[in-house]
């Protein structure tokens, strides 16, 4: 298949790739909030460790976008949200774009930022960092707070606060009704945490973003969040080889490795075509223009029924376990605390 080497030239496009990229805009994802928004299926995630912009994440960014994907996942934290901007910026340039409303973009609060009175501007921050006047989903990044101040990791136990899920919610909310956010959700939430945010909520969060994947299932928060019309986005969904969150776990598991070879798949797109099956949205992040292309093809084929139940009987192990939000000086004294159990 022919691969696009020049990103300012449309008309190497292949027949194939445009038509990989019609079907992939033509799967409009899923009804997601209470309007009449949508999230994609397939988004793309820009974290990388250590958290620092470049023209290879600006580039890849863009080649994901002329593939076919058009979610974008950012975060404060990640500082990816200056190469996001400019990757939307030449695609509209570039035409692979009508307009920004093609995409869907999420961005991610900070906790040094998860106080209310910090919230407003730190939305603000990031759509001058972006470059636009609207988020499609912004999410509170961690259930916890750190003390005010530049936004970066690793950070110190004794900035660990508590933090306050009724006003900071309120501020997101605002975010909301202001029309800066068309959507707002949180990440990392346990079904406690997202319990205790429903009692005080006007507007409950439409999605709930979590580490997924077939060594973690997270079948009992995914049945909650069913419940309760929160969507789940599963992060990490190959476990997120060579983060400092991520493992190798996931790839190298010898059920999906054996499922992939009978299957003529790579590891990669059975976790993918995996998580797709269970109705969540799912957000990948590579690099690479071949794996980036590679991750796009589980759409027109399927797991079968005994080949999900191998993976349904993957034994379960968490793969981040976020300890540096663990402290005795902190609000979260153990694992327990932080996930509720869900370990
Ligand atoms: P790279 O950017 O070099 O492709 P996750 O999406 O679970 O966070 O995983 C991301 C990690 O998995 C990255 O290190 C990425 O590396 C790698 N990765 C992404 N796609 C594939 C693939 N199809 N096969 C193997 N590794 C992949």
């Amino acid at each position: 298949m022919l691969i696009v080497n020049n990103p300012n030239d449309n008309s190497l496009l292949s027949t194939l790739e445009l038509s990989r990229s019609k079907k992939m805009a033509d799967i409009a994802g899923k009804p997601v909030g209470s309007g009449h928004a949508r999230i994609p299926l397939l988004g793309f995630g820009t974290a990388v460790f250590p958290f620092t912009a470049s023209e290879t994440m600006k580039e890849s960014i863009l080649h994901a976008i002329k593939l076919g994907y058009r979610h974008i996942d950012a975060a404060a934290i990640y500082n990816s949200e200056p190469p996001v901007g400019e990757a939307i910026a030449e695609a509209l340039g570039l035409g692979l774009i009508k307009s920004r409303a093609e995409l869907f973009i999420t961005s991610k609060l900070w906790c040094t930022d998860a106080h209310p009175d910090l919230v407003l501007p730190a939305l603000r921050r990031t759509l001058k960092n972006l470059g636009l006047e609207y988020l499609d989903l912004y999410l509170i990044h961690f259930p916890v707070s750190l003390k005010p101040g530049s936004c970066e990791v690793p950070f110190e136990e004794k900035d660990l606060l508590p933090l306050d899920f009724k006003s900071v919610w309120e501020a997101m909310e605002e975010c909301q009704s202001l029309g800066l956010s068309k959507l707002i959700g949180v990440s990392n939430f346990s079904c406690k945490k997202l319990q205790d945010l429903l009692v005080t909520a006007k507007i409950s969060p439409a999605v709930n973003q979590v580490e997924m994947n077939p060594l973690w299932q997270q079948k009992k928060l995914r049945e909650f969040c069913n419940g309760k019309g929160i969507h789940v986005t599963a992060y990490s969904p190959l476990g997120g080889r060579g983060t400092l969150w991520g493992t190798n776990r996931v790839l190298d598991c010898k059920v999906l490795q054996e499922i992939a070879q009978a299957k003529g798949k790579t590891v990669a797109q059975i976790c993918l075509r995996w998580a797709l099956e269970q109705d969540v949205s799912i957000l990948v992040k590579s690099f690479n223009k071949e794996r980036i292309e590679e991750n796009l093809e589980i759409l027109d084929w399927k797991l079968s029924p005994e080949e999900s139940q191998k993976i349904d009987d993957i034994e379960q192990q968490r793969g981040f376990l976020a300890p540096m939000f663990v402290s005795e000086h902190g609000p979260y004294k153990s694992l327990e605390d932080f996930w509720d159990g869900e370990l």
